[in-house]
């Protein structure tokens, strides 16, 4: 029984048609209609009021509707362009500010020009060039009159004289310290009193230009590759640095919000006689590329390739390591490229040039487009799949459109899915119903794991040569893992674990690399760093991850490479399959490691034995020799000695055996111990077992008579 008053204040929004229900009391509410239904129970008695809340304020239905008859409604629905989405989330994007832009610009361009060479298997050379522009030059190719400031308080660096005063004595004091510091030796550590003053306003300008000898782009595609949000070619499963769509947009977009210029694009494709030449923008909220230039230009010296220019705000100063530290990382993991880097400024002492020279004309195979395995599918996919496949029947798709399903294998899922299937069904016209039924079994069904031929890693050698040349370590190890799986995305992870080194710090030294792109940012959270920092135990291998200095590199590839955000910037640590190969990966190098490190300190302890033994040798034969001298000098006739003792006693009389003879005698055998021992270590470690190559040089006539020429690792055979 509904008893009392019942006040229902009903902001009225949008709604045409609220429907309140309260236990066993309907009410429906219509405003457009001007009327209110109550529907009670015929058990229920009700007593009440209802009154309608328009903007705060109560009226009558009566007056809410003249008001609303009035006033046309205004919707609360909005819809945002992606080209907007990013706009104002571009730190999803690894454009979070000025500097941390200029880091990703750098990045997103030198990896399109790596992929762009890499796919028409082109050893890549990349130049990139980034140009420091002064306020006034930037005013001016803006074609803005450079202004005297006239009302100095309105600027936010404004500073009082007071305050001027101030901040200059403590500059000075700072210089003081410095000039302290540097008299007495120590590292002179920058004080932010000592970088200056400066003010918000004062941003600074780049002119970032990357050029490729790879691909170059269709002269029609080129406004959409660079204009529009989420468009691209590398959406296929295939194991390629770019996935979204995006990178090259964001420069634009990050370029029209910080200085409004358009970007610059030239491309030339080896069918083309002519350069494409694009200048572009974006509008923001349609997503489409505004196009300023369009036009082929003309081709004379045969240029094939790609060359991007953006003109940004950056800031090098304070991302100057990072940008040449990601160049440095990605010229390791790509040793069969050339770069050329070049900051200029008019300051050429703050200017740089570093050419990282291709290291081997070697490139890793090309990676291949694979389809998707039956247990990474989603119902959407299924649909999208489904929707774009040229196969007729259900028994074609599954047969083709996936990885691992025979048509025995596919015959038999039918088989499974239950009466309403049958192989010569047209997959086009299945229900929803029918569509989750597949799901279901795709999800459930057991599939053979998709191999690792459509990957190319980078190579266990790759990797060796980047640790060796990044930290010169003692030793090193590296392992490459077989292809693994998850959510039906093949990946593979290769790993190299170093120890000692110059320049390198104490304790773990991580280098993350995925699709082989250097990953810089957030370390802490990767799947990488918190493996090696938590779930290694490094003491088990006799290396101390405190004090000795451990180099571990780690480089992951995939057809998905399962970033955090689109800035690819980590790996999650929460896909078990990957965390448990990185984890196995490094317990591979650390094994290897262990043997090394345990000879080792087998080799130098017995090379501390061999220096102490023959540190004692010159007081141990003066000591043997003092008692045999004595013995022969106190020796009575009636003393007896056995013959070989009577004929030492001889020797030493007649001076054969001296202190010295005794020395000779103890520093040879101390020699031969060590060669032996020395002889079993190299067979332990294998030195013996050294890989043998036979080379055969062999005439182009003759009979078949040869020598065979041994050397000890080689034999030559030379065929007369
Ligand atoms: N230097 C280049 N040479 C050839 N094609 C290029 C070059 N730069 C970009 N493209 C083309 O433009 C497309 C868009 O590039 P963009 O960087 O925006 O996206 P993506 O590389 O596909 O993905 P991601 O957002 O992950 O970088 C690429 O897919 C590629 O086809
Ligand atoms: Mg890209």
């Amino acid at each position: 029984m509904l008893a009392g008053n019942l006040h229902t204040n009903i902001r009225s929004g949008d709604a045409e048609a609220l429907v309140l229900s309260a236990g066993a009391l309907l009410l429906n509410l219509n405003k457009k209609k001007g009327s209110i239904q109550i529907k009670i129970p015929s058990n229920l008695r009700f007593q009440g009021e209802i009154s309608m809340d328009e903007g705060g304020s109560s009226e009558s239905p009566k007056k809410a509707k003249s008001k609303a008859s009035r006033k046309p409604k205004e919707t609360l629905l909005k819809q945002k362009s992606p080209a907007e989405f990013f706009a104002e989330n571009k730190n999803i994007a690894g454009f979070d500010n000025p500097g941390k832009s200029l880091y990703t610009t750098v990045r997103e361009l030198v990896e399109n020009s790596l992929d762009s060479a890499e796919s028409i298997s082109e050893l890549p050379v990349v130049e990139i060039t980034i140009e420091e522009i002064g306020k006034s030059k930037f005013n001016s190719m803006i074609g803005l009159v450079d202004r005297e400031r006239v009302d100095a308080a309105l600027y936010d660096d404004f500073e009082t004289e007071k305050a001027r005063e101030k901040r200059l004595a403590k500059e000075a004091r700072a210089q003081e310290i410095q000039a302290k510091n540097a008299a007495l030796g120590k590292k002179a550590k920058e004080t932010p009193a000592a970088k200056g003053f400066k003010g918000r306003g004062e941003a600074s300008f780049y002119r970032v230009t990357c050029k490729d000898n790879g691909k170059g782009m269709p002269h029609d595609d080129i406004p959409n590759m660079f204009g529009r949000v989420l468009s691209g070619t590398k959406y296929g499963l295939k194991q390629t640095r770019g996935k979204f769509g995006l990178g090259a947009k964001m420069a634009l977009i990050w370029s029209k919000m910080s200085t409004g210029l358009p970007i610059e694009i030239s491309s030339s494709m080896r069918n083309q006689n002519y350069i494409s030449f694009c200048r572009l923008d974006i509008d923001i909220h349609k997503n489409i590329p505004h196009v300023h230039l369009h036009e082929r230009r003309e081709n004379k010296d045969h240029w094939r390739g790609a060359e991007i220019q953006v003109v940004i705000e950056g800031n090098w100063t304070t991302y100057r390591s990072k940008i040449l530290h990601y160049m440095r990382q990605m010229a390791v993991i790509t040793p069969y490229a050339q770069f050329l880097f070049k900051f200029v400024s008019d300051a050429p002492d703050k200017n740089v040039t570093v050419k990282f020279a291709r290291r081997t004309d070697v490139m890793p195979s090309i990676p291949m487009e694979t389809k998707h395995h039956p247990s990474s599918v989603d119902l959407l996919l299924i649909k999208r799949l489904i929707a774009e496949t040229s196969k007729q029947n259900l028994l074609q798709f599954l047969q083709h459109e996936f990885v691992n399903i025979s048509k025995s294998y596919a015959e038999r899922l039918i088989g499974e899915m239950g009466p309403d299937f049958s192989t010569k069904m047209a997959v086009k016209s299945l229900t929803s119903q029918q569509l989750v039924r597949i799901h279901q079994l795709l999800r459930q069904a057991k599939f053979d794991d998709p191999n690792g031929n459509c990957l190319s890693p980078a190579g266990e050698y790759n990797l060796r040569l980047g640790i060796i040349k990044e930290l010169h370590p003692d030793m090193v190890a590296t392992y490459s893992g077989s292809a693994q799986v998850f959510e039906g995305h093949p990946f593979i992870v290769e790993a190299g674990v170093s120890v000692g080194g110059k320049d390198v710090k104490q304790g773990l030294n991580i280098f993350r690399f995925a699709n082989r792109i250097p990953l810089l940012f957030e370390q802490g959270a990767d799947v990488v760093t918190r493996t090696a920092l938590k779930r290694i135990n490094w003491n088990s291998y006799k290396i101390n991850q405190i004090q000795d200095k451990i180099g571990v590199f780690v480089s992951i590839v995939s057809t998905k490479i399962p970033f955090k955000g689109t800035g690819k910037e980590y790996i999650g640590d929460d896909i078990t399959e990957i965390a448990s190969a990185v984890k196995y990966a490094i317990q591979q190098c650390c094994v290897q490691l262990k043997s090394k490190i345990v000879k080792k300190m087998q080799a130098r302890e017995q090379q501390e034995r061999k220096r102490n033994l023959s540190r004692y040798i010159p007081d141990f034969s003066s000591a043997v020799y003092n008692i045999l001298k004595n013995t022969q000098l106190h020796a009575s006739k009636k003393s007896r000695y056995a013959d070989d003792d009577e004929e030492l006693l001889n020797k030493v009389s007649e001076n054969l055996i001296t202190k010295e003879t005794l020395s000779e005698k103890l520093a040879k055998h101390v020699e031969q111990v060590d060669y032996e021992m020395a002889l079993e270590y190299a067979t332990q470690s294998g030195v013996s077992e050294e890989p043998r190559e036979t080379i055969y040089i062999q005439s182009h006539e003759g009979e078949e008579k040869m020598i065979d020429l041994h050397a000890p690792f080689i034999v030559f055979r030379v065929f007369q």
